[in-house]
């Protein structure tokens, strides 16, 4: 498929993108402090929803394509679409993605974060901390001109030099009046390959690194993503805009 597929937005578009992003940032802020041991995936789901409302927006997972929950809460070996649950309790030593996507006036802003719950193995802090890192190279290696494999190459090359995995089944995403669109973001790939990088340009870098190999499955429930080794997967989202003035992450405070 070619560039025609991928709609550019316009400042104005860009601008209520920024609305969503900061507020789905904010939402993350707020649950942070709240992810401790013995509370349930389900209360943070519940908390999320209510604070979601109180803002005014409105939470884009729930019943898109019949999810059932507002967030995804994807513990340890989930490597993303965990459903919230009361059965669920957080207990020290786990990881936790917190994968939230707010709607404000149509758009979307959709951002995840992995938290530490107490104190996890050196082996579990050692992939939260290289995942975030796989993020941050990720939106570094975005520019004007630069090609979409430009983006997964940078993360792939990180994770695998860290003794770490790719995963492959899911990738980042167009974002804008709709949740998910063209094109999409591969966290693997090769330098130059790929459609080319433009101004008006939104899309999601949300890398996936598993502790072990990079093969995924999908549980019985349709949605809940695990590594098929049932080892640990860390996860980080920003929401990122092309701008003719560069690359800015929209979904911070
Ligand atoms: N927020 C997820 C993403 O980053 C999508 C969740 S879709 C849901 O694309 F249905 F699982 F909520
Ligand atoms: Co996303
Ligand atoms: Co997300």
């Amino acid at each position: 498929m070619g560039n025609e597929t991928i709609t550019l937005l316009s400042k104005r578009e860009i601008d209520k993108m920024r609305r969503a992003g900061s507020l789905s940032a904010q939402l993350l802020d707020h649950l942070a402090p709240l992810v401790k041991p013995g509370v349930s995936t389900l209360w943070l789901n519940d908390e999320a929803e209510r604070w979601t409302q109180e803002h005014g927006a409105v939470s884009a997972p729930l019943n898109y394509k019949g999810f059932p929950k507002s967030i995804c809460t994807s513990v340890n070996e989930v490597i993303c679409h965990g459903i919230p649950n009361s059965k669920e309790i957080l207990k020290d030593g786990d990881i936790i993605n917190v994968d939230v996507t707010l709607i404000v006036d149509s758009y979307y802003g959709d951002t995840s974060r992995t938290f530490l719950v107490g104190e996890p193995s050196p082996t579990a802090k050692k992939l939260v901390k290289v995942t975030e890192e796989c993020l941050r190279l990720g939106i570094e290696a975005v520019s004007i001109g630069g090609r979409i494999g430009d983006i997964g190459a940078a993360i792939q090359e990180y994770a695998e030099a860290q003794g770490f995995s790719v995963v492959r089944d899911f990738v980042g995403h167009g974002i804008s009046n709709i949740f998910h669109t063209e094109p999409q973001i591969p966290h693997y790939g090769v330098r130059g390959r790929g459609k080319k990088i433009r101004p008006g340009m939104v899309f999601t870098i949300e890398p996936m690194i598993n502790e072990g190999s990079w093969q995924a499955e999908v549980l019985s429930d349709g949605w809940t993503a695990v590594t098929k080794d049932r080892k640990l997967s860390a996860q980080f989202e920003h929401t990122i805009a092309v701008t003719e003035d560069g690359i800015e992450i929209l979904t911070k405070v």
